[in-house]
């Protein structure tokens, strides 16, 4: 049985980067949120309580019935799940006279206490709170503080409950990971026994046992989620396994060819389906962003859809969807406005009545690329920068018409193989260029010109939700800009977008 660590989510920025910190250390790991906590069984070795924007003070406050664990598994409060336990365990906690954040050093720390093993005293620790433990209960003792939070961490004495002010999964709590591990190894008795590797064996032995001789379609897309699901999905059931790949014809310069003929070196079952005027023609006359993602929804699904009827008597859609994609979150100021209406064209259209095998679904983004380096495919592929499901309909403002696509996919492949000449490929979160529908004035040679704008964006982020713009050398700029304008028909001026996300976004549409 998998062993595992169960992180309480209570709606706090940090929860994934708990997660995260908990899987570094080989552990696996599941969120859930407050209100929907799984019963404990064997293989749960511990829980964590996590922060929240809440106030335990206040009358919405999040609650969550802590002795449910306490007591009988190793128990770590974070701030909020710290606080919590010490206020509804009889002691207080109180606004702290001013907000407590930032860097703070533990002065004390108890000695030998398991959870600060290893930990030096004055270890630098980063708070993040507006309200502070006032005051413990009797059965629960202090076992570290700083100068201004007497209570940064309690023990419950005599149990393995333990509750911290501070956020030990961020990089300012120097010793945050030796914390973590005293906890997690120490204290719940882990084995660090989840690598790639053991997820790999272990899920391909699961997916030969839920599929048996059944047959699964699947929609690559030449990204790396896709391609990982289908590797593991190709060791499990190898033949029936179906694979799909569609040229919607919004793909980048070549994209197509080099793609499949990379899924056929690792011997995948694929078949590459010709449906670009099929998209052209239901992008005609579109220019609104949301439109234009819906037609290619549609078409994409109608694509699909005539390819899986193809495979007779297939039972099952893979999909490669991630873990931060299902992750159930705690909704803290109601829900999101739709900005995109996003992710991920494609999806189950309901008459296909096909079951769901998603075999990256507990898995973050790098995790992923972990086990896809296992598994030995392409670092072309794995090292990819994301490109959003409707591609280059996205980076060619208004209308779509082939010209354009044609223009946008040389430009684009200019900059791209000049970030991967300069070195700099991997060092971009996501570099694409952005067919602007301005046309405007140059002169080359002796003549006038009138032709259009192309647009490069290259952006350093973590997960897409933040971004910042790459400073790319001017030198490389000025490379670009004269290859592109020097070879791209059609295009007379390059401009480089220098937004951060927010309040811009990545895409421009
Ligand atoms: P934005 O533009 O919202 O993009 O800052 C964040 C990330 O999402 C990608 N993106 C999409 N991916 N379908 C996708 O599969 C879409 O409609 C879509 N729109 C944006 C974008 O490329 C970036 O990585």
């Amino acid at each position: 049985m998998q062993e595992k660590i169960l992180i309480l989510d209570f709606g706090s920025q940090f929860t994934q980067l708990i997660a995260r910190r908990v899987r570094e250390l080989n552990i696996y790991c599941e969120i859930h949120p407050f209100n929907n906590f799984p019963a404990l069984d064997e293989s749960v070795k511990g829980v964590i309580l996590s922060g929240s924007p809440y106030s335990v003070r206040q009358e919405d406050a999040l609650h969550y019935d802590f002795k449910t664990v306490h007591g009988k598994l190793p128990l770590l409060g974070v701030c909020y799940g710290a606080q919590y336990m010490a206020h509804f365990g009889g002691g207080e906690v109180l606004p702290s006279s001013t907000r407590e954040y930032g860097r703070a050093n533990l002065h004390f720390i108890q000695d030998g206490n398991p959870l600060f093993k290893d930990v030096p005293s004055n270890s630098q620790v980063w708070m993040s709170h507006g309200d502070t433990i006032a005051r413990i209960a009797d059965e629960y003792e202090i076992i570290a503080s700083t100068d201004s939070v007497k209570v940064a961490a309690y023990q419950i004495k005599g149990t393995q409950t333990y509750g911290i002010q501070f956020h030990p999964e961020v990089t300012h709590s120097i010793d945050g990971k030796q914390l973590l591990q005293n906890f997690l190894v120490d204290i719940c008795g882990c084995q660090q026994d989840w690598t790639p590797d053991s997820f790999v064996e272990t899920t391909v032995a699961e997916l030969k046992e839920k599929l048996g001789d059944d047959k699964v379609v699947l929609g690559l897309s030449g990204g790396v989620d896709s391609s990982v699901a289908a590797v593991l999905l190709h060791q499990a059931i190898g033949k029936n396994l179906y694979c799909i790949f569609v040229d919607n014809g919004l793909l980048r310069k070549d994209e197509f060819e080099s793609v499949l003929e990379s899924y056929k070196h690792m011997g995948l079952n694929v078949k590459g389906v010709d449906a670009k005027q099929r998209f052209y023609d239901a992008l005609a006359g579109l220019s609104d962003p949301e439109k234009k993602r819906k037609a290619i929804g549609r078409v994409f699904i109608e694509v699909f859809d005539d390819e899986a009827h193809l495979v007779e008597d297939v039972k099952w859609l893979g999909q490669g969807t991630i873990y931060p994609d299902v992750i159930e979150s705690v909704s803290v100021k109601g829900p999101s406005a739709t900005i995109k209406s996003h992710h991920n064209v494609g999806g189950l259209p309901d008459f296909m009545k096909l079951k769901v095998v998603e075999p990256l679904n507990t898995l973050f983004k790098d995790e992923v690329r972990r086990v896809g380096k296992t598994l030995g495919i392409d670092p072309n592929i794995l090292g990819r920068h994301p490109f959003p499901g409707p591609g280059l309909a996205i980076r060619i403002l208004g209308e779509i018409t082939p010209e354009k696509v044609d223009i946008l996919q040389q430009a684009d492949a200019i900059f791209i193989n000049n970030l991967r000449a300069a070195g700099v490929y991997d060092k971009v979160w996501q570099a694409g260029t952005i067919y602007l529908p301005v046309q405007s004035v140059g002169v080359m040679g002796d003549e006038r010109t009138y032709e259009n704008v192309v647009c490069l964006r290259a952006v350093e982020s973590l997960d897409g939700m933040t971004a910042d713009w790459c400073h790319l050398p001017y030198d490389l700029l000025a490379k670009i800009s004269n290859d592109i304008i020097n070879n791209v028909k059609g295009i007379n001026r390059v401009v480089y977008d220098i937004s951060s996300k927010p309040p811009a976004t990545i895409e421009w549409e």
